[in-house]
Order: structure tokens, then C-alpha cells, then sequence
């Protein structure tokens, strides 16, 4: 125990509080293995896992990062059993329940990015009321992505901008990365629609249809340890390795 304090202390020291990314993405993966290790139901390493999604909120805040989008449920989780589906969809209910006064305690912003529109009725009213309640708080913003996938991200992206051209808005030679980050449903973040850090839990190592456009830079960071398990210090490591990349964008380094 004591030994644990004098690490976390040695980690929190070892952090340079200048140098942390503004906007971390999380791939939450790793629920279902933590209740089958426990001989419980995948339910109850979601259960679990949403208890470290507040732990790590307010982490996150605590340390400056200034966007957090977890990767809650994507468009092709719909494919798991019924009865999965349906808990997946009544924990925003129950996260949003609990939570929102701590949220707005630590001045946190709750947006989400998806197709809303085809979630179950109480969950799209637990997701608006989140964003309406917390739409005064101007500090971290906490960015669920919730019947999210890149592909048709960018899918709607490109629908959107071509119709900007037909209707005669845009000049297809006009069309820059930038057009194409602003109509990416990251594009209310501005300058920061991209993350700095993409950090998967669970040991698996691939991108699962998240992001696809606006990691083109990012640092990738995987961690064995699953999601339920994740803790203030695992998340601090992360970041102390994000701090000890070199990056580049693509170009040289430059001497300080
Ligand atoms: C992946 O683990 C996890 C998910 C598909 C769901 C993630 C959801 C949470 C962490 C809770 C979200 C909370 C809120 C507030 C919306 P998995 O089930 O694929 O794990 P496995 O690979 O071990 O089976």
C-alpha cells in the first residue's frame, strides 16, 4: 500500500504538466474479458467499466486535457446478443443519472457524436439532457462517441461536402483537408478534431473503424490492462509515454 502511494507520487512528479496532449481518444475494450475472468455475466464488466469511465473523467480533467472521446459503442456493436445491446443502451441512462452534478462540479462539457437518432428514445433523452445540463461548463469536454464508425464518419463527411458542390456552395478545387476535417462529426472541436493520444486497452492492437481521418498523427499507446481494471495510474503511464515520443508530423526534429 505504501509502496503504491510513493509510485503514483514518483509517476504524478515524473509528468510534465506542460506537455499534456489536449485531446485523448479511448478504444474501452476489454469488458467482456473481465467478467468472464470472474466467472460473471459480460454485463458486469461493462457495468464495471463504466465506473472507471468516471474515474478517468475526472482524471483527465485534473490533469489539463482538454478533449476526451471514448469509443462507447460503434456501429457495428449492434451485431452482439440482444440482451447486451439492450444493457449497453441503458448506460448512458444510468451513467448520465449519477453523474451529471459531478460533471458539472468539475466544469466538464458532455457532447457525443453518432447517429443519435437511432438509439432507444430514453437513451437519446438521457444524451440531450447531458449535453443541454453541462452546455454552460467550459472546461474539459467529455465526447462519447456512441453509434459511432469512421467509415461512415467520413461517408457523410463526403455526402455533405458534395452537396455543397451541387448546390453550387463549394468549388471542388477548394475542397482541402480542412474542408474535409470541419464536415467530420469531430468538426465542433475546431483545432482540436484530432486526437494527440489514441490509447486501446485489452492488449488488442488495431483501430476498430474509430477515427480513421483524424489519427493521420496521432500517438498510438496500448495497454494489456482492461478497461474495468484501468485506473488513474495505468492512464498516467499512457501519458508519461506519449511524453517521451518524438512527434513529428511528418517532418524532422528540430533541436530546442
Ligand atoms: C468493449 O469491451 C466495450 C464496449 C463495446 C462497451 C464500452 C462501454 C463502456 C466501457 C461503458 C460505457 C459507459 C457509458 C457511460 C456509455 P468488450 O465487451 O468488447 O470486451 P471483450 O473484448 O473483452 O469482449
Amino acid at each position: 500500500m505504501f509502496k503504491n502511494t510513493q509510485d503514483n507520487q514518483r509517476l504524478e512528479d515524473e509528468l510534465d504538466k506542460n506537455n499534456i496532449p489536449d485531446h485523448v481518444a479511448i478504444i474501452m475494450d476489454g469488458n467482456g474479458r473481465w467478467a468472464q475472468k470472474r466467472h460473471l455475466p459480460r454485463i458486469a464488466g461493462h457495468k464495471r467499466g463504466m465506473e472507471t469511465v468516471k474515474t478517468i473523467t475526472k482524471v483527465a480533467s485534473d490533469l489539463g486535457v482538454k478533449v476526451l472521446t471514448l469509443y462507447a459503442f460503434s456501429t457495428e456493436n449492434w451485431k452482439r446478443p440482444h440482451d447486451e445491446v439492450s444493457y449497453l443502451m441503458g448506460l448512458p441512462v444510468k451513467f448520465f443519472n449519477d453523474f451529471v452534478p459531478d460533471l458539472i462540479k468539475n466544469n466538464v462539457q458532455v457532447k457525443v457524436m453518432g447517429l443519435i437518432d437511432q438509439l432507444p428514445a430514453q437513451t437519446q433523452k438521457a444524451v440531450n439532457d447531458a449535453i443541454k445540463d453541462t452546455s454552460q461548463c467550459t472546461g474539459m469536454v467529455l465526447n462519447f462517441a456512441l453509434n459511432y464508425g469512421s467509415r461512415l464518419d467520413i461517408r457523410m463527411a463526403v455526402q455533405k461536402i458534395s452537396q455543397q458542390v451541387a448546390d453550387g456552395q463549394l468549388d471542388v478545387d477548394k475542397i482541402d483537408d480542412q474542408t474535409i476535417s470541419d464536415n467530420l462529426m469531430t468538426g465542433f472541436l475546431g483545432d482540436l478534431s484530432d486526437p494527440d493520444l489514441l490509447i486501446r486497452t485489452s492488449g488488442e492492437e488495431r483501430i476498430s473503424n474509430f477515427l480513421l481521418w483524424q489519427i493521420a498523427y496521432s500517438e498510438l499507446v496500448f495497454t494489456d490492462v482492461l478497461w474495468p481494471d484501468f485506473d488513474k495510474s495505468v492512464f498516467q503511464k499512457m501519458i508519461l509515454e506519449y511524453q517521451h515520443r518524438d512527434r513529428r508530423f511528418g517532418g524532422i526534429k528540430t533541436s530546442k
